[in-house]
C-alpha cells in the first residue's frame, strides 16, 4: 500500500489559530493566576518573560522547524533519524494521550457547571457541592466501582465533541473549529475582563499584579516555575507543534508564527488574569476572606472560588457565570483536540489506517480509560496522574527530546530550515540554549517535580505511579516493535 494523501493546512490563519488553540488552555485560565500570585506578583514576569524568549520560544521552534522539514508523524521522525529512536516518540504520545484522557474529565466537570452556573445550583457551600454532589467523591479506592452518572456523561459528551472534530478533514476539522473557537473565546474573555475592572474593589486584586516582590528573583523556585508555567502553557514536548509544523506549505514563515503564538499565548494568560484577579479583589472586599486564601490553583479556583463568587456577585452572575465556564469549555476542547491530533498522526501513518477509523480507536480507548475518572475516587485518581505525568514523565520526554534534537541530529540543517523564509531569523545563541541552557533548566525542574510528586506521595499514588511508569515503558516498545503496514515508513530518506 502506499502513503496516504499528504495533508496541509488551507491558509496561514488557520494554522495560527490551531497553534493559539493548542497553547491557551486550562492552564491559561487556572495555572496561571496562581503561579503568578505565589511567585512574587509583578516580578514574576522578569524570569516568565525571560523563559518565554530563552526557553519556550526557543523549544518551540525546534519542534516547528522538525515538523516543517520531516513532514512527518514523530513516530516516523524519530525513527528517520535513529531506528532505535521510535520507542522514544510512542513514550510521549503515550503521555500525551493519557494526559488527555483526565484533561478531557476536567473540560467535563466544566460542562456540568456551565449547566449549574444558571441558576448557581451550588447553593451556599460550593466547597461542598463540588465534593459531594459533582464529584461524589471519596478517597477510598472502592469507590472506583461507583460510576458517578453525571460525570460519566459529559465525559463521554467531551470525548464525542471531539472524536466529531478530528475525525473530520484537518481543515474542516480542528482548522474550522479553533477559527470559530479562539475567536470567540477571546471576544469573551475581554467582556469578562471590562466587567470585572468595574466591579468594586477590582483594584485590590488587579495591583497585586503589578505589585512587585524583588526579593523573589532571587529564589531559584520562582525561575523554576516561570519556566515550569512556559512549558505548560505552550505545551511544550507534546508534539502538537511538530505535528502542526509538518502540515505548513512551502514558504511558510516559521519563526514569526512561531513568536506570534508564543506571544498571544503569553498575552492572553496575563489578560485573562486581570480579570480573574480583578474579580478575586472584589470578593475580598465583599467578603472579607483575605486576597491569598482565594488565590487557589486548578479546580478549587474554578469549581469552589469563582462559584462562591458568583453567589456574591447578585443577577450579573446568571451571565458572567455561564461565560465563564463556556471560556473554559472553548480553551479546553481547542487543547484536546491538538493533544489528539499527534496521537492519530503517528498511528494512522504507521499502521496506514485512514484518518476517520483512528480518531474513532483513539477517542473509544480514550473514553475508556476516562472512565476512571468518571467515579467516586476519580478525583483522587486524576490528581495522581497529574502530578506524576506533568512533573515526571513530561518533563523527563521533553528532556530526551532535547537531547534527541540538540545532540544527535543535524542541528544546523534545522536553522537553516527556519531562517529560509522567515523575517526573524535564529543563529548560534539558538543552538547554544537547546544544546546547554534548556536541557540544564529542564532537568532541574524534573528533579524538583521528582521531588516534590515523591515527597508528597502516600502509598496509593505509589502504587499508581508504579503501574504507569510499567505502562511507560512497556507500551511504546510493543508500538515501535509491530511492523509497520505502511511500507514508506521506513523509508528514512528526508
Ligand atoms: N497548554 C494547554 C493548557 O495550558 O491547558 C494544554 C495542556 C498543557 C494540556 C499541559 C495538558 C497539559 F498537561
Amino acid at each position: 500500500m502506499s502513503e496516504a494523501k499528504k495533508q496541509e493546512w488551507n491558509s496561514n490563519f488557520a494554522f495560527m489559530m490551531a497553534m493559539i488553540g493548542s497553547a491557551v488552555g486550562l492552564g491559561n485560565i487556572w495555572r496561571f493566576p496562581n503561579v503568578l500570585y505565589s511567585n512574587g506578583g509583578g516580578s514574576f514576569m522578569i524570569p516568565y518573560i525571560i523563559s518565554l524568549f530563552l526557553l519556550g520560544i526557543s523549544f518551540v521552534l525546534v519542534e516547528y522547524a522538525v515538523g516543517f522539514k520531516f513532514k512527518k508523524s514523530i513516530a516516523r521522525i524519530l525513527y528517520s533519524i535513529k531506528g532505535k529512536l521510535e520507542p522514544v516518540a510512542w513514550f510521549i504520545l503515550l503521555i500525551v494521550f493519557l494526559i488527555t484522557t483526565y484533561y478531557v474529565c476536567v473540560v467535563g466537570w466544566d460542562f456540568i457547571y456551565i449547566i449549574l452556573s444558571f441558576t448557581k445550583a451550588w447553593g451556599s457551600n460550593p466547597d461542598l457541592y463540588f465534593a459531594n454532589h459533582v464529584l461524589h467523591a471519596t478517597d477510598s479506592m472502592s469507590g472506583l466501582f461507583t460510576i458517578v452518572p453525571n460525570v460519566l456523561i459529559s465525559v463521554f459528551l467531551i470525548w464525542l465533541f471531539a472524536w466529531l472534530i478530528i475525525k473530520r478533514d484537518l481543515n474542516d476539522g480542528i482548522g474550522k473549529v479553533s477559527q470559530i473557537l479562539l475567536p470567540l473565546l477571546c471576544l469573551i474573555v475581554i467582556g469578562i475582563v471590562a466587567f470585572s475592572l468595574t466591579l468594586p474593589g477590582a483594584s485590590i486584586g488587579y495591583t497585586q499584579i503589578f505589585t512587585p516582590d524583588w526579593g523573589a528573583l532571587t529564589n531559584l523556585d520562582v525561575w523554576l516555575a516561570a519556566f515550569g508555567q512556559i512549558v505548560f502553557s505552550l505545551s511544550l514536548g507534546m508534539a502538537i507543534a511538530m505535528t502542526y509544523a509538518s502540515y505548513l506549505p512551502e514558504g511558510s514563515k516559521l519563526v514569526d508564527n512561531a513568536i506570534i503564538v508564543a506571544f498571544s499565548n503569553s498575552g492572553f494568560e496575563i489578560f485573562n488574569s486581570i480579570g480573574i484577579f480583578s474579580i478575586l479583589g472584589f470578593m475580598t472586599l465583599s467578603s472579607g476572606i483575605p486576597f491569598n486564601e482565594l488565590v487557589t490553583e486548578g479546580t478549587g479556583l474554578a469549581f469552589v472560588v469563582f462559584p462562591q463568587v458568583f453567589n456574591t456577585m447578585g443577577p450579573a452572575a446568571y451571565v458572567v457565570g455561564p461565560l465563564f465556564f463556556l471560556c473554559i469549555l472553548f480553551a479546553g476542547i481547542t487543547s484536546v483536540i491538538a493533544l489528539l491530533e499527534g496521537v492519530c498522526y503517528s498511528i494512522s501513518e504507521k499502521f496506514l489506517i485512514e484518518r476517520k477509523k483512528t480518531a474513532t480507536v483513539v477517542c473509544i480507548i480514550g473514553f475508556l480509560i476516562s472512565c476512571i475518572f468518571a467515579t467516586a475516587a476519580g478525583s483522587t485518581v486524576l490528581g495522581v496522574f497529574d502530578a506524576f505525568l506533568n512533573n515526571f514523565a513530561l518533563l523527563f520526554a521533553v528532556l530526551l527530546e532535547c537531547i534527541i534534537f540538540g545532540w544527535i541530529y543535524k542541528f544546523d540543517d534545522l536553522i537553516d530550515t527556519l531562517n529560509e523564509n522567515s523575517k526573524i531569523k535564529v543563529g548560534k545563541t539558538w543552538k547554544i540554549v537547546i544544546k546547554y541552557i534548556l536541557p540544564i533548566c529542564i532537568l532541574g525542574l524534573w528533579i524538583q517535580g521528582v521531588y516534590s510528586t515523591l515527597s508528597t506521595a502516600d502509598g496509593l499514588s505509589i502504587t499508581i505511579m508504579a503501574i504507569l511508569t510499567i505502562i511507560l515503558i512497556v507500551v511504546p516498545f510493543i508500538f515501535a516493535k509491530l511492523p509497520a503496514i505502511n511500507k514508506d515508513y521506513y523509508n528514512v530518506k528526508n
